[in-house]
């Protein structure tokens, strides 16, 4: 079974990991989108909170999983028989940082492989970290993100 692996830290989900999502799980039998669980990075949102987010917007997706993980990315996809990491690029500056990981994650495992979907370009300017500030100032991101993301932002910072 050829199974990939999209990580990250989905703090919350956008359309733009939806659109790798749907993409990536074309590709392989099965898509484990899997969240970091890294307390130190101070997420908005708790893994289970964001696992909620994610399984409600890929529900009609039939292969696509979704799990969390610690430690390293590596370890983990042996332990899911994973051999293909999945990483969006939205720009040239994505690319040094995404580079390093690549090269060292097949470093620590050369049995692993990283492959980059680009991002649609229509969202080529998104980031969960661009969302959570316009949301967090009363701003809308109905298009950018599924509805459910959008109402458990409004949740967090208690907007109406
Ligand atoms: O959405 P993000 O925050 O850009 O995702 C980053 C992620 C989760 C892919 C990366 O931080 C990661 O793989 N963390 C696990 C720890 C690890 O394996 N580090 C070594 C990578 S070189």
């Amino acid at each position: 079974m050829n199974i990939g692996i999209y990580p990250g830290s989905f703090d919350p989900i956008t359309y733009g990991h939806l659109d790798i999502i749907q993409r990536s799980s074309k590709l392989f039998d099965r898509l484990i989108v899997a969240v970091l669980s890294n307390p130190q990075k101070k997420p908005l949102f708790t893994v289970e909170e964001r696992i909620e987010m994610i399984r409600d917007s890929v529900n009609d997706i039939p292969n696509v999983e979704i799990d969390s993980f610690s430690g390293l990315l590596v370890d983990f996809a042996k332990l899911k028989k994973a051999r293909v990491i999945v990483k969006g690029l939205r720009a040239v500056s994505d690319f040094e940082y995404e580079l390093q990981m690549a090269l060292m994650n097949k470093k620590l495992d050369e049995r692993i492989e990283t492959i980059f979907i680009m991002t649609n370009s229509k969202y080529s300017y998104l980031s969960s970290s661009v969302v959570k500030e316009v949301s967090s100032l009363g701003g809308c991101v109905a298009t950018v993100v599924p509805p459910l993301v959008e109402k458990r932002l409004k949740q967090k910072f208690k907007i109406n």
